[in-house]
Parts: structure tokens; C-alpha cells; sequence
């Protein structure tokens, strides 16, 4: 097999949903343009109501333009859509999946894809389980090529759920099948997090307790609920953002060297970080975490609605939109040194950004003790700019002996990028490629689960009597300040 150029066919449940139609689609598109996908490929879009192969591509043509994806040649979209069929589904009845395994048939037969079959659940997550055991059951995993499952969040809302639907779908595909989305683990940035690390001699020897003094991860939106509050209010801020993508990023500014860039090393240094992730009691969520729901305010000059007046929220609603924490990593190279994180909607910006704060020299001539310090930082910009800065200190021009702090800058967008890809499309090309460093494994998923599961009970225990309690276009409650001051530190701005 090329690997390069792989061949597949890739059905898509939820082929008419906003997963589909803002992230697959385009970025299949630009794999095709790209030419990362060979001739041999075929996608089958699968959802409840009935459309015909030509609507669908209709939906498909629009959503590329959706994406502004500039339609230079109307020919080269055409040739691209023949590669689209639509297939109305039952998720419950068998008669759907015989018939879609039917179509896999004569598709595998029509663009020679060896029998080669990508199975991505872009739907509701109550249905994972049922459409995993039933393509097996019915015969669509027995295939003459290779098979995937590619599934995307939430993995369970909790341990016990994530562990009967990983039962599930492992009843059906085996682990190295199975491909579970963390869409951060696609962007640029958080890819380079490992480079920055493992290939700079500058970094790697100071990355430990002895000269780090706090790690800070700051994901921060703009945006509201919008139309996802059924999803929302049962997930909030704690499920949606730091179960997954902040402890993603959590394991891999943590994680030991891999003896080697491989899937199975790769993840095991993560999975060695979340074990061990000291775990926080029931009774001590207060003093590691702060939970926020946002008020009314204003972003951008226009003034925005509260959390519970949006369409779909409870009045009383208790879901936190916004989460700080305090993570302890009880392991030599880290032991003492807290890595914050928060993340939130509604808030000042939109911007995910890493600080790496580095401790005090030991004596530092220029920065008595009580005057105001001056660490050096770094911090990567994971989006919406992509680079590295880093802050030092240097003499001020002329005879005095002051210092000027100065800023070494490396913008990825412009040095490197005319278009870094989107997540999605380098993410789908791993999948496609059978590469499945990027994806999470089971592990990952049920030590995350076990780390978030105290908080989350103790927040459902103890109703939040201060909700809403920060303005839209803030960030965040006052406590997310205090977490950090109570320890001495602060939370760098977002423009530093
Ligand atoms: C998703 C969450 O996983 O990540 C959303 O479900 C959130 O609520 C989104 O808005 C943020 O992703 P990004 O790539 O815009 O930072």
C-alpha cells in the first residue's frame, strides 16, 4: 500500500451535522487538492433523513464554500463530489446496515480501495455503542483491507460510562482500530510543543523542578453556549475542555523523552504523566479548583446575554462554563511545581496559550529581593497566533546598569505557513494512514475520567451559590486570581 497516498472508504455518521459539514468535509477537500487522498476513495455520508447522492453533494459543494474555501475550478469540486454518496440510516435497524454494507461493497469494487474502511461517528454520542456492536454484528468489520473507528468526544461523561462504552467498542474493534478525536492534539502548535522540548538543547536540560517555578495553559473563547446547551448543561466547561484537550496538553509539557517517536512510546510517557496526576479528594476541590458560569457583558463592544438566558439553559442552571485549576504531577521531575489551567467562554479573548514561568536565579544582582521580579518565561501560542516567545532581561541602553526586559519572538503563521493545516485534516490523514500517535488512547481516556470524576461529583454535590459569577468579556470570577496569588504567582496576560 502507498501509505502516502492511502486508499479508503470513509462513512460518516452525522453527515448532515456541523461537524461534518464545518470541519470534514473541507478538510477532506483540501487532503484531495493537497494530493493527499488518491483516486481510490469514497465517502459515504450516513444520517436519519432521506436525501439523494445529488443533494448531498449539494451540502457538500456548500459547505466548502461555508469554508471559504476558494472554488477555483468548478470541474476539479465536481470531480471531488463523485466521490460522495449519501446513504439515509436507521442507527437501531438492521436492515440499514446491511444495505449501507451493500453500498461499502460495490463502492470497495468502484474506487479499488482494497477493502480499506474508515467508520467516523460524527454524531450523538448515546448512539457510539449501538452503531460499534451492530457494524459488527452485521458484518460490516469483515472486511478484506484494514477497518478504523474514528470517534470523537465526549468519551463518556464520566469513569463508569467511558468504561462501558470503551467495552462496547472494543467488542467490535480492537484497540489499534480505534481512534478517538482530541482535535488539540491536530494543531500546529500543541504538535510542537514535543519539538520545542525534545529538540532544543536550551530547553530540555532547564524542563524540571529545579528551574521551572510554574506552567500555566490558558483556552480561552469569546463565544457563548450557542445552540449546544442540551449537550452543554449535562457537560459544562470541567468535561467539555479539561477532561480532554487541557490534560492533553498537560501530558505532553510533562511527559519523560520517548525512547523513540512511536505511537505506543509516545503514549506511554503521557499515560505515565495522568498516573501521576496527584488525584484531588472530594473535600479539597475548593482548594485546587474554581468553577465559573458567565454573566452578562460585553465582548467586542456588543453586550451578550447571560449563561441561563441562553436558549436551552436552566434558569438555576449549576453548569460551570468557566474552570481554573491547581495540577500537582507527583513524579521526580516535577514534584512542587503546580501547572495551572483555565479555561472559559465568554471570555476577553479567543487564545490558547502555554506559559512556562522559570524560577529566580538564585542571587539575582538586579532584581533585589522585594523588588519587583522579572522571571523568564516562555510561552508557546498555540492559537489563535502560533509561536514562541521568549522573555529575558537585558541592560538598558547608556551608562546606568538597569535592565530592559526584551521579547525573542518566532511567529509560525508568518515564517512558516501560508496555511498550516486545519486539525481536522491532518488528523483524518493519520487516521487514513494508520498513524495513531495523535489520537488518544484508552488509557489516556479512563485516567483523565478518573482524575475529573472528584471534582465533578463534588460540584454536583455542592450547588455553585455564586453562579453567574463573572461578566461576559472578563476573565473569569476573582477566585481564578486567587488561586495563583495564594501561591505567590499570577496569571501572565494573554498579550505578554
Ligand atoms: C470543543 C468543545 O472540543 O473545543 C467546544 O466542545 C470548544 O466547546 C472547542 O468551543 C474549542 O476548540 P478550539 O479549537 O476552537 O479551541
Amino acid at each position: 500500500m502507498n501509505i502516502e497516498n492511502p486508499k479508503s472508504l470513509i462513512v460518516i455518521f452525522g453527515a448532515t451535522g456541523d461537524l461534518a459539514n464545518r470541519k470534514l468535509f473541507p478538510s477532506i477537500y483540501r487532503l484531495f487538492i493537497g494530493g493527499k487522498l488518491s483516486k481510490h476513495f469514497g465517502v459515504i455520508g450516513v444520517a436519519r433523513r432521506p436525501k439523494t447522492n445529488d443533494e448531498f453533494r449539494t451540502n457538500v459543494k456548500e459547505a466548502l464554500q461555508e469554508a471559504s474555501i476558494p472554488v477555483s475550478d468548478e470541474a476539479i469540486i465536481d470531480e471531488f463530489c463523485r466521490h460522495f454518496f449519501y446513504h439515509p440510516f436507521d442507527v437501531t435497524n438492521k436492515d440499514s446496515y446491511q444495505s449501507l454494507n451493500q453500498l461499502l461493497s460495490s463502492l470497495d469494487e468502484q474506487f479499488q480501495v482494497g477493502g480499506n474502511r474508515i467508520f467516523y461517528l460524527a454524531m450523538a454520542p448515546e448512539f457510539f455503542g449501538t452503531i460499534a456492536s451492530k457494524l459488527k454484528s452485521e458484518g460490516l468489520t469483515d472486511t478484506a483491507g484494514w477497518k478504523r473507528l474514528v470517534i470523537e468526544k465526549p468519551f463518556g461523561h464520566n469513569s463508569p460510562s467511558a468504561e462501558e462504552l470503551n467495552e462496547k467498542i472494543r467488542d467490535a474493534f480492537s484497540e489499534d482500530e480505534i481512534y478517538r478525536i482530541d482535535h488539540y492534539l491536530g494543531k500546529e502548535m500543541v504538535q510542537n510543543i514535543e519539538v520545542i522540548r525534545f529538540a532544543n538543547a536550551l530547553f530540555e536540560p532547564l524542563w524540571n523542578n529545579r528551574y521551572i517555578s510554574n506552567i500555566q495553559i490558558t483556552s480561552s473563547e469569546t463565544l457563548g453556549v450557542g445552540d449546544r446547551a442540551s449537550y452543554y448543561e449535562k457537560s459544562g466547561a470541567l468535561r467539555d475542555m479539561v477532561q480532554n484537550h487541557m490534560l492533553q496538553m498537560v501530558a505532553l509539557l510533562a511527559m519523560e523523552p520517548p525512547s523513540r517517536l512511536q505511537t505506543e512510546e509516545v503514549r506511554s510517557e503521557k499515560v505515565k504523566v495522568l498516573r501521576s496526576l496527584r488525584r484531588i479528594h472530594i473535600d479539597e476541590v475548593d482548594d485546587y479548583f474554581v468553577r465559573g458560569q458567565y454573566d452578562r457583558g460585553t465582548i467586542n463592544g456588543k453586550e451578550t446575554i447571560g449563561y441561563r438566558e441562553e436558549n436551552g439553559t436552566e434558569p438555576e442552571s449549576n453548569t460551570e462554563t468557566f474552570v481554573a485549576g491547581k495540577l500537582l504531577i507527583d513524579n521526580f521531575r516535577w514534584a512542587g511545581v503546580p501547572f495551572y489551567i483555565r479555561t472559559g467562554k465568554r471570555m476577553t479573548v479567543k487564545s490558547t496559550k502555554i506559559v512556562i514561568e522559570f524560577k529566580d536565579m538564585p542571587m539575582n544582582l538586579y532584581f533585589p529581593a522585594g523588588e519587583e521580579r522579572r522571571p523568564n518565561v516562555l510561552v508557546i501560542h498555540i492559537q489563535p497566533d502560533e509561536g514562541i516567545t521568549l522573555h529575558i532581561n537585558a541592560k538598558s541602553s547608556g551608562p546606568s546598569s538597569g535592565t530592559i526586559p526584551i521579547k525573542m519572538d518566532y511567529s509560525n503563521n508568518s515564517v512558516n505557513s501560508m496555511n498550516t493545516p486545519e486539525a481536522y485534516e491532518r488528523l483524518l490523514y493519520d487516521c487514513l494512514r494508520g498513524d495513531a500517535t495523535n489520537f488518544t488512547h484508552w488509557d489516556e481516556v479512563a485516567l483523565s475520567w478518573k482524575f475529573i470524576d472528584s471534582i465533578s461529583e463534588a460540584w454536583a454535590m455542592r450547588k455553585a451559590n455564586d453562579f453567574p459569577n463573572y461578566a461576559a468579556g472578563s476573565m473569569g470570577p476573582t477566585q481564578s486570581d486567587m488561586l495563583l496569588e495564594k501561591d505567590g504567582f499570577h496569571w501572565w496576560p494573554l498579550d505578554h
